[in-house]
């Protein structure tokens, strides 16, 4: 749908964030592993917004890089003296903005880019309504601000938890603090908003009534109160993350992807996974996970960074590490970490094997065991094992160093010299044999013991 009008997205997130108990800005604190900042302002991004304004207030410069990736500004509020003054504070910098106004909050950062959609659209709706809020009816409502409608819907008062009687505070629909206002109306209406209340706080939601006093409505929009949960502890970010969980796995199965325990596997922001995978109980996926069609994860594997081509078989107890590419049909068995490295199409490491900043051709058989020695202690080298090549159990390949195509390599071998196309390498001490001495050495000892 075009909107006629283009519009500012407004995120507060001056907040202390105090219960975070955290040095971090309570706004970087990550879900599945993405800032929850970033996921809003992802979220409004996809509408092009005319403008971006963060409110900051202590630690801002922790947070203003991520807001520069998004071409927003950012406005500081010095002294948090409510949610109407962090507003009225942008006045200055949208001096002249003739658009609409989505106010959203930082922490609370799963807020979709249809529900935004939404609020600018019920501003235009034909009622024209002056202000937008979004409401929610959660479970528990708790200390959020309630929402008091009239026989018409629209909204009769808003009123904060501290503020409100009894019988407001039965009322179970809930103030989100998300609202949609028109910028010209906005800042009219916040220079009229006082503190004389039960915090001394500048209140945004007394727009609401201040624009009722005028002979204007206001309307409410529900959303489902998983939508607009905001996150103020460590606990209310556990609780986000599971919610973002619950529905992603959803999305995986939706699209053809088969997760025996659902509940037990966690995905990143980003993680891409192709039809008719199979991931097993208790895998977890960091960041920038890309996994191809019908490959088998299976359990207790560990996986970020990666990219996993159709039908390879991951774990179980694997790890893939930053830079890891399994090829086509490559196996990746239990307790092996992989890091840097290219598996080609159709080649092994079965068990116990570390192979870091390596390539390995197709077909190649990496032996249980097999490490691949990339690092001095100052330095990183290269290993390139050819195709087809084998590596005997145990080897350690001491990098830089290439094994050639089809070549082969002793069990036990440390590797310290390229081998050739084809050759065979054994670098580990020669096998001696001297016949019958096992038995002499017991029967000399046993007349020993006994003489003792
Ligand atoms: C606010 C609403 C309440 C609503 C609740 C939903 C008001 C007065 N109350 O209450 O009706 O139910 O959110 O979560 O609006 N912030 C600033 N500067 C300030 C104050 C706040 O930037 O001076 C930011 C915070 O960082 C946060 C957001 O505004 O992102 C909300 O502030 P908070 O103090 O959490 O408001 P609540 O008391 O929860
Ligand atoms: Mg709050």
């Amino acid at each position: 749908m075009t909107r006629s009008r283009e519009f500012a997205a407004i995120i507060l997130a001056a907040g202390q964030g105090t219960r975070m108990k955290s040095d971090k800005h309570k706004v970087l604190h990550p879900i599945a592993g993405r800032p929850m900042l970033d996921h809003l302002l992802g979220s409004v991004d996809t509408l092009g917004p005319a403008r971006t304004i963060v409110v900051l207030g202590s630690g801002r410069e922790q947070v203003e890089p991520l807001v520069g990736m998004h071409g927003g500004e950012v406005v500081v509020q010095e002294q948090q003296l409510g949610t109407g003054h962090a507003v009225r504070e942008t006045g200055a910098a949208l001096a002249g903005f003739t658009g609409d106004i989505l106010i959203l909050y930082g922490d609370t950062p799963l807020v979709e880019a249809a529900t935004m959609a939404r609020m600018l659209d019920r501003l235009h709706a034909d009622d024209q309504p002056a202000v937008v809020v979004v409401a929610s009816r959660p479970e528990n409502p708790l200390q959020y601000g309630r929402i008091i409608t009239g026989d018409d819907g629209t909204i009769a008062k808003m009123v904060e938890y501290k503020d409100a009687s009894p019988e407001e505070r039965a009322v179970n629909l809930c103030n989100s603090g998300l609202m949609a206002v028109r910028a010209e109306d906005m800042f009219a209406l916040l220079a009229r908003v006082g503190n004389d209340n039960a915090a001394g706080e500048y209140y945004l939601p007394d727009i609401v009534m201040l624009a009722a006093s005028e002979g204007r409505k206001s309307v409410v929009i529900e959303a489902e109160p998983w939508e607009v949960a905001g996150v103020n502890s460590r606990a209310e970010l556990a609780q986000v993350e599971a919610e973002w969980q619950r529905r992603r796995r959803l999305k995986a199965m939706a699209d053809g992807v088969t997760l025996i325990a659902p509940d037990t596997v966690w995905f990143a922001h980003d993680t891409k996974i192709g039809r008719d995978t199979v991931i097993e109980p208790n895998v977890v996926f960091g960041p920038r996970v890309t996994i191809g069609e019908g490959v088998s994860i299976r359990a207790f594997s560990h996986i970020e960074g990666a990219d996993v081509s159709a039908r390879a078989e991951i774990g179980p107890y694997a790890r893939l590490r930053p830079g890891a590419e399994i090829g086509e049909k490559a196996k990746v068995g239990n307790f092996v970490e992989v890091k840097k490295t290219k598996l080609g199409k159709g080649a092994k490491a079965n068990h116990l094997t570390y192979l870091g900043d390596a390539e390995v051709g197709e077909g190649a058989n990496i032996g249980a065991g097999t490490i691949t020695c990339n690092y001095d202690g100052f330095f990183k080298y290269p290993t390139r094992i050819g195709a087809g090549a084998f590596i005997g159990s145990n080897s350690a390949l001491v990098a830089p160093v290439t094994i050639g195509d089809n070549a082969m390599v002793g069990a036990g071998s440390v590797v310290t010299r390229d081998v050739g196309e084809g050759a065979l390498a054994v670098a580990r001490g020669e096998q001696a044999e001297r016949p019958g001495w096992a038995a002499r050495f017991r029967a000399t000892m046993a007349e020993k013991k006994k003489a003792s």
